[in-house]
């Protein structure tokens, strides 16, 4: 009995000893809930809050991000921030091609065996912003920002994580928590420290709608951006969705006719 209680005891002195620091240092947030337009069976992609995405993603994350698992054309596909009705074919929608004309690609070699430069077409993939992985890690204080074709899916809760991360620089870190220079504190990061400096303030970008560019905004619009890039056919998957629920239900309105019809005279 004795030997009980004071194991007991033991425990409970070790666990009160434990619990602050381990809390102070390594403590994660968990990411906000937020609501977004693409959300349940019916939710689509708002192509506003997609344009608005792209611009954030094109002008300030693409300077260390790479997407390269996407095509410009992309953009102009159904259900992507430019589609067209008028112009079914990426390739042809001239709001894609100024955007692959932004860009310059290395191509080659040409019939005297060089490499050269050249604007970017729809076909192109997305320019990587660094040449290597080496050059990556040696322009971001050894850490390499991780390509972001994928990213919503790679981290849990990837809409609510990203969107928290970007917003989530304003936390004074704990006391116990060291901050070596290039490092930043973020509680809803992994250990609370990364190398990327914090992004998005009020009126960074200029959106040609005229929606206010609000940090919130900003970061709302464009992890709506990346979850479009890692999952582009999901308007046109709802939708086909949407059609198989109509066929099955007129089908069973028709089979049901059919079988009233077929039984008509039976006596029961
Ligand atoms: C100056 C370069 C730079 C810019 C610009 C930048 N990032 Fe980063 N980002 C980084 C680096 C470096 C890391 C890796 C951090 C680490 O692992 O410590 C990173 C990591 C990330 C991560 C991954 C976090 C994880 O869980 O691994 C996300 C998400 C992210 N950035 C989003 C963004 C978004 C969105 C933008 C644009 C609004 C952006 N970044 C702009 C450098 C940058």
């Amino acid at each position: 009995m004795k030997t009980i209680q004071r194991l007991l005891a033991a425990a409970v002195g070790a666990v009160m000893l434990s619990t602050p620091a381990a809390l102070a240092a390594g403590e994660q947030h968990h990411p906000e809930e937020h609501d977004w337009s693409w959300e349940g069976p019916f939710g689509t992609y708002d192509k506003g809050e997609l344009q608005r995405g792209f611009l954030v993603y094109q002008q300030v994350c693409s300077a260390c991000h790479s997407m390269n698992q996407l095509h410009i054309r992309n953009l102009g596909e159904e259900g992507g921030p430019f589609f067209s009705e008028e112009f079914p074919n990426p390739n042809d929608n001239p709001i894609v091609r100024a955007i692959a004309a932004e860009y310059i690609v290395e191509d080659g070699p040409d019939e005297l065996g060089d490499m050269f430069e050249r604007p970017g077409r729809p076909s192109d993939r997305f320019p990587n912003p660094f040449a290597n992985p080496q050059q990556a890690a040696a322009s971001n204080g050894g850490a390499i920002p991780p390509d972001f074709s994928v990213i919503i899916k790679a981290r849990h809760s990837g809409p609510e994580y990203i969107r928290s991360l970007l917003l989530g620089y304003d936390h004074e870190a704990p006391h116990d928590v060291n901050v070596a220079p290039g490092q930043y504190y973020n509680p809803y990061f992994p250990g609370g420290l990364l190398a990327m400096p914090p992004q998005l303030q009020d009126g960074l970008v200029e959106y040609a709608d005229g929606t206010e560019a609000t940090t919130e905004q900003m970061a709302h619009d464009v992890v709506t951006f990346l979850t479009w890039a890692s999952e582009p056919h999901m308007n046109v998957r709802k939708k086909m969705g949407l059609m198989v629920m109509i066929y099955l239900l007129v089908l069973a309105g028709l089979l049901y006719a059919a079988y009233r019809q077929v039984w008509s005279n039976v006596k029961h």
